[in-house]
């Protein structure tokens, strides 16, 4: 009998994509086979977002989709919702739709083969949430890993903004001690890594569970470390995580790269204490600031709310000046989506959402011009690229740049994870163009 089939479809943050690849493995151990992208899998997973509204209706959606598709072939999969609107909504999936078979939690998902097992009986539904447990009940990593590879080193969220539901997805801040940390990114590196980002939805407030004082500065040098590892990311970082420490840090380590993402949302103090970022404006500036003096070429991100409630015209001016203030390489921006259960979502001065769509687009206007401008400063000079994949023309390969962005070069005896010089020759909005420098290793 050949061995059941499964397929996975990510939404949302790295933080998902990272699990996916530990459920696959998972799976993969237990005996079940990837189908092929695109072909029919008895088991239908999908790793959800619950962020905003249209993530979480998106799920709805996928699950009349393959519905649909199997009753045209006559097969019956087993659907298996997992990740945040898993651990939100709960046994509600199922009675919302009723071909959902296995709900499981982000912090349950170690106990899927036996979940599997059980949703011929009538369903499964686990959203316990042990914190970090999972990782000691998950096979080894693959033998063979992307270039660009995550590991994720702490979970949860213990900040409270008013508008997310993330603390409630992903339950209480939780940190994996260093030492499984390290094996982890020593065996991705193993396996082909050549660049790791540290993921955690604070990242920067990891800390070793049995000792505070060994800090996520104190990891970032541990990991860097790591023989053969030849560039280092992370995020997302919280402003009010930032220690001087961590900021040395990207003075010090050469494999840190020079890119960072630092959310700060508005530039309205009101509108900052509203959402409860527990910082104002001055306070991420400086931190920017700070950041600059200790690496002179690092590049920042940010995450932007527009419309969030009671947010007004001048309030929104300020956003805008901050942008042009900081000057970004890049960012996402959302319209305020009202969460259930979050604080904001109750409140009586909610903006109407043509308003906060008015203001999404300005603010995203204004962020383009910034990337696009950042992309242009980069013409004419040198930098290193790490190879990831083709790219659409024959020959061609996709690279990332210190600063994250994607670089297309023409030479064919490429191959991914190769580091190698290029001088950059164009620069559009979202890539640039490269010419390798040199013969291809
Ligand atoms: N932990 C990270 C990011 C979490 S979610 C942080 O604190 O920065 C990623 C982004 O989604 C947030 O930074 C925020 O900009 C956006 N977001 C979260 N909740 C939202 C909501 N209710 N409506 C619109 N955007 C939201
Ligand atoms: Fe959400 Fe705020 Fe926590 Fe980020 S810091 S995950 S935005 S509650
Ligand atoms: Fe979405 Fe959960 Fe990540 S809500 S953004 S998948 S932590």
């Amino acid at each position: 009998m050949s061995s059941r089939s499964f397929a996975i479809k990510s939404y949302g943050c790295q933080m998902n994509v990272y699990d996916a690849e530990r459920m696959a493995e998972l799976l993969r151990a237990s005996g079940f086979t990837e189908a092929a992208p695109g072909t029919a899998a008895d088991i239908e997973l999908l790793n959800t977002c619950h962020i905003r509204e249209k993530a979480t209706e998106k799920l709805y959606s996928d699950i009349g989709r393959i519905r649909a598709a199997a009753q045209a072939q006559g097969r019956r999969p087993t659907v298996v919702v997992a990740g945040c609107v898993a651990q939100a909504e709960g046994p509600e999936i199922r009675a919302r739709a009723p071909a959902v078979d296995v709900v499981v939690g982000p912090q349950a998902y170690h106990r899927l083969p036996d979940l599997i097992a059980r949703a011929g009986q009538g369903g499964a539904i686990d959203t316990d949430m042990p914190a970090v447990a999972k990782f000691g009940h998950l096979p080894p990593r693959a033998r063979r890993a992307r270039p660009s590879a995550f590991l994720t080193i702490q979970e949860g969220c213990d900040k409270f903004c008013a508008f997310c539901v993330v603390p409630y997805t992903r339950g209480a801040e939780a940190s994996r001690p260093a030492a499984d940390i390290l094996a982890e990114a020593r065996s991705l590196v193993a396996a082909g890594a050549r660049e790791l980002t540290l993921l955690g939805q604070n990242v920067n407030a990891w800390a070793e569970p049995s000792d505070p004082a060994h800090d996520f500065s104190a990891l970032l040098a541990e990991v860097a470390a790591v023989p053969g590892l030849a560039r280092l990311r992370y995020t997302t970082s919280h402003p009010r995580d930032v220690t001087a420490g961590m900021i040395a840090a990207h003075a010090r380590l050469p494999a840190l790269m020079p890119f960072l993402h630092l959310p700060v949302q508005s530039g309205s103090d009101r509108v900052l204490a509203a959402m409860n970022r527990r910082h104002d404006r001055r306070f991420y500036l400086d931190l920017v600031a700070r950041f600059r003096a200790a690496r002179p070429d690092l590049a920042l991100s940010s995450d932007f709310i527009t419309g969030f409630p009671g947010e007004t015209e001048e309030d929104f001016a300020e956003t805008l000046a901050l942008v042009e203030e900081v000057g970004f390489a890049q960012a996402y921006s959302f319209r305020y989506s009202p969460r259930p259960g979050t604080p904001a979502a109750d409140r009586a001065d909610q903006v109407p959402p043509a308003v906060a769509a008015e203001r999404l687009a300005r603010l995203q206007a204004l962020l383009a011009s910034q990337q696009l401008a950042f992309n242009r400063t980069h013409v004419g000079t040198e930098t290193e690229i790490l190879v990831e994949r083709p790219g659409k023309g024959p020959g061609q390969w996709i690279g990332k740049s210190p600063w994250l962005q994607s670089v297309v070069v023409e030479a064919p005896g490429l191959a991914p994870g190769a580091l190698v010089p290029v001088a950059i020759t164009a620069a559009g909005p979202n890539s640039l163009a490269g010419r390798l420098l040199g013969d291809a290793p």
